[in-house]
């Protein structure tokens, strides 16, 4: 535990030079990549998604893979194709860019339901099946997707079944003033990002998220967690609940945040600060309180506040 922490500061550090001002937004990030989860980011452009992407990737010497997605994307361009080798007249397999560590599926929102749906199964299995054989995705698989929250036309909304693969849902936001000037400073002749070394390597990586694993949670905790999720299933504003995989996830992600801070065991303060970006974007409101313009995230807000914390 204590070996693998090491490489945390430096990595928060490496982070932060790339995107000033934003540390919140590195946390999150961190929870998401330490819980093996997917993570989408839901933001205007311009504000550093995909150098925080890059810069992860660098951080952990992994590959990283970057697709626009577009309603004429088809589920080939992202998963590959059987082509025909015409040398001996059989099929070879062409992987697609999911056969990656990082994939930045940029405006996720954009592509078919069919193509968006294509992601399901590498996301869920970290795998692909095409013409019934299964191909397996390298190890540590993560999907970066992103979707701008103010330009819906055009789009297909991800559809919850997608949702749910979501580990984690946050917007990076605007840097304060100065930390803006600071990013024009750093900026003037050379780009943070080609200074960004590494702090650790893919087998590092899986390394730290079987430590996340092995954080304890005492039942008492545990109980506290499955609370939260239960209440979301049993609350007037919402019309769907939490999933059981969601309950795994919020789970999974208090231990990453007790990771982070170094600690060998969940506190319900650490089930608290994960509680929105866990399980907010995974909800959908009753009509009534759609449009009575209730947010998901208040709700859980609401019920994270209600629970009683276990002493
Ligand atoms: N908070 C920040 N700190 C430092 N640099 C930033 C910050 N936000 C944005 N930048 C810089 O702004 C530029 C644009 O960022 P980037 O391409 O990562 O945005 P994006 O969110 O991926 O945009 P898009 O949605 O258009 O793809 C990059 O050079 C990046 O380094
Ligand atoms: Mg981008």
């Amino acid at each position: 535990m204590t070996d693998l922490h090491r490489s945390i500061a430096p990595l928060r550090q490496a982070l932060g030079t790339v995107l000033s001002g934003r540390p919140e937004a590195i946390e999150l990030l961190l929870l998401g990549v330490l819980s093996g989860g997917h993570v989408l980011l839901e933001d205007v452009p311009g504000v550093g998604k995909t150098t925080l992407a890059r810069a992860l990737a660098q951080c952990f010497r992994l590959k990283c893979t970057r697709v626009q997605f577009t309603p004429d994307l088809l589920p080939s361009d992202i998963l590959g194709a059987s082509v025909l080798d015409p040398r001996d007249g059989s099929f070879r397999f062409h992987p697609g860019p999911v056969f990656t560590n990082i994939l930045l599926a940029d405006e996720l929102n954009r592509a078919s339901p069919r193509t968006q749906s294509a992601l399901l199964e590498a996301m869920n299995e970290a795998q692909t099946t095409l013409d019934g054989t299964t191909h397996t995705l390298p190890s540590p698989f993560l999907v970066l997707a992103t979707q701008n929250p103010l330009d819906s036309a055009g789009t297909h909304p991800l559809p919850e079944a997608q949702l749910d693969r979501f580990t984690l849902r946050f917007s990076i936001g605007y840097p304060s003033d100065e930390a803006e000037l600071a990013m024009l400073m750093a900026r003037q002749t050379r780009d943070p990002l080609d200074a960004v070394s590494p702090v650790a390597d893919a087998e590092g990586l899986v390394a730290m998220q079987s430590a996340v694993r092995e954080i304890t949670v005492k039942p008492a905790v545990a109980r506290y967690l499955q609370r939260i999720t239960a209440e979301t299933r049993r609350h007037p504003d919402l019309s769907l609940g939490a999933s059981p995989r969601a309950t795994l996830r919020l789970f999974r992600v208090a231990q990453a945040r007790a990771f982070l801070a170094g600690r060998g065991f969940v506190t319900p303060d650490d089930v608290k600060a994960v509680a929105v970006p866990t399980l907010a974007h995974r909800l959908a409101l009753s009509p009534q309180s759609r449009f009575g313009g209730r947010s998901t995230s208040a709700v859980v807000l609401s019920i994270v506040e209600r629970v009683d914390v276990p002493v």
